[in-house]
Formats: C-alpha cells, structure tokens, sequence
C-alpha cells in the first residue's frame, strides 16, 4: 500500500527535511516514542524514522529526517502528492508516560523533532516540560516555535553562540538541574555523543534519565538481531525493548561501534545513487 506525501517542507534546505504522509492506521494507533519502518524502493533499504508527530483525526504522521546517506537522500527526491513504497509502524515501544513531575526534554539535531513528540506527551500529562534544544548554529535549530506552544520554557545551546547560550546543552541542562530540584526525569534524544554526554550529567544528581537508541535496525520486529544492543549488562533489542532505555545503563562504546560497522557500504551505495540520479 502506498502512502501518499501530503505536505513536504525543507527544515534546512537539501539536509533536514519535514513530510506529512497520509497513513491514517499507523496514525490512529501512534504513541510518543514509536517509529516507522519505510522502504522507498522495492529494492532499496528498510530505515527507521522516528514519528516525530501524528494526527489520528487527519490520518497523517509527519517524519522528519537528516539526509545522510542512500535511502535518506532517495527519501528526500519524492514530491508533495508523491508516494513512499510502504511505512510499517507504529514500532517500538512507546514512551513511559505518567504525571511524574517537571520533565527536562533534550534535543540535539534531527532529535528536536523526535523529542518534540515525546514533550508533548508528557505537557499532555500534566507534566511541566523544560525543552533544551542545540544545534551548530541557529539555522539548525528545529521545532522552537512548536515547543514554545506548550513548554513554558525553551532553553537553547549554539554551539558558534548565534542564538541562545554558546556550547552545548549539557552546560544549559547541568546549571537547570542544579537550580531545580524538582526535576522527575531527563529525556534526550540526537547524536549518541549528546545522549552519552546527558546521561553523565544526571549521573550524579541521581535523575532518572531515559535516552532514544538509534541502532541500526533491519526488520524492527526483534527477529533480526540487528539492533542488538547492551543494557545494564543485558542484551536488548532496540526495536522492540525500546527505543528508549535508562541511559545510565547503557553501553554507549558498543553503540558507537555497531553503528559505524557498515560505514564503507554506506559509503559505495551512496555514491552510485549520486551518479544514477
Ligand atoms: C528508532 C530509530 C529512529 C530514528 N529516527 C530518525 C529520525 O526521526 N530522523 C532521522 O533523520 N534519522 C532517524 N534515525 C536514523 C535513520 O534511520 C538513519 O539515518 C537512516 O537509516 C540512514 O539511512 P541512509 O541509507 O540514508 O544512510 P546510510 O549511509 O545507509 O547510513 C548512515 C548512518 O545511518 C545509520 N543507519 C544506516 N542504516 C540504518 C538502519 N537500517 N537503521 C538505523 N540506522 C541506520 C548508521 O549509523 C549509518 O552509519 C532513526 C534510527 C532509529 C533506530
Ligand atoms: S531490528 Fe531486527 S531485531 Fe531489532
């Protein structure tokens, strides 16, 4: 079944890039936390994009993805009222969502917008939410304007200091935890050496910390082992045990490695898609 391309936006022109696809049965069914699997070829990759929102009376989920190699780039030729082959989700297990307390959700990169799902689940829990965004510069900042409609703070890292504090959100997220106590937990989502980074902050103030792993997954059902990852000295699949986990368990070193092994396919598949296309 196709699933049609409704709205198609450019976040940052030629790299970030935002669709809103009629999928009205994945919508329906759709939790902060989950993911689809889409292929966009029928011999092309399987890859996971998280649902970084869904409106079940609409129909539509909205995905919102880094180009970054063959499948991404391939994503990123389709048109508004063009079709992706096939979306399978919802995926994954969806955030663990209660009225806990005020929430520090982090975001790095592409992760705003998979963040920005999750912060809406717990403000719709009656949970106050502190959103810490950062990106290289302020052009690369995503979702500000979403965020600000329900976070009552939005606290913002550059790294060059063109919009906000300059470094990283680790030093933003560290002075909020030392200011308030109240914090239940810390949700972070992006780069794996932003969400290794945040789990070593909170360490120390004893903060539970919940991190989205973004393992190299194949079937996403937990039969191809593919997403393997190691948790509290247990193995688990991402796919299926998570995507999210306690970030103070997880072994980040092993992450890192996995999911730079295919790094010179990936490397050859996107070069020839360049040169076809
Ligand atoms: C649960 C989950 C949710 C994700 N959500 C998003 C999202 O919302 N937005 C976004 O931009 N990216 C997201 N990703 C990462 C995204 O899946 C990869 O960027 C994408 O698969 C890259 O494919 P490619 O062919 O374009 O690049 P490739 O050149 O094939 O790979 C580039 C890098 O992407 C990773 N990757 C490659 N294939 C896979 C795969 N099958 N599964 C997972 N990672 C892979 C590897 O680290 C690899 O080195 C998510 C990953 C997971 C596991
Ligand atoms: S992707 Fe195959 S087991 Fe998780």
């Amino acid at each position: 079944m196709p699933y049609r391309i409704l709205k198609r936006k450019d976040l940052i022109p030629g790299q970030t890039i935002l669709m809103v696809v009629d999928a009205p049965m994945i919508a329906s069914k759709s939790r902060p936390g989950n993911f689809v699997i889409l292929r966009v070829s029928d011999k092309g990759e399987r890859i996971p994009l998280t649902i970084a929102d869904a409106d079940a009376a609409a129909g539509t989920i909205t995905i919102v993805f880094l180009v970054v190699g063959k499948t991404t780039a391939h994503l990123a030729t389709l048109r508004e009222g063009e079709d992706i082959l096939d979306v399978c989700g919802p995926l994954g297990r969806p955030t663990h969502i209660e009225k806990s307390g005020p929430v520090i959700c982090v975001g790095g990169g592409t992760g705003i917008a998979a963040m920005h799902h999750i912060a809406k689940g717990h403000h719709q829990a009656g949970n106050r939410v502190v959103a810490v965004i950062g990106a290289r510069n302020k052009d690369l900042l995503l979702f500000c304007d979403e965020l600000g409609s329900f976070c009552p703070e939005v606290l913002i890292a550059t790294d060059d200091g063109s919009r906000g504090h300059k470094g990283f959100v680790t030093e933003l997220l560290k002075s909020r935890l030392e200011e308030d106590k109240e914090i239940a937990e810390v949700v972070a989502v992006g780069p794996v050496p932003m969400m290794e980074a945040v789990a070593k902050v909170t360490l120390p103030f004893g903060v539970k910390t919940t991190v989205s792993l973004n393992s190299i997954m194949v079937d996403g059902i937990g039969m191809c082992g593919a997403c393997r990852c190691t948790v509290g000295g247990k193995v688990r699949f991402a796919c299926v045990d998570g995507p999210e986990f306690d970030g103070h368990a997880v072994d980040f070193q092993e992450l890192k490695m996995r999911l730079g092994q295919f790094r010179t396919e990936e490397k050859i598949s996107l070069e020839k898609f360049r040169g076809q296309s």
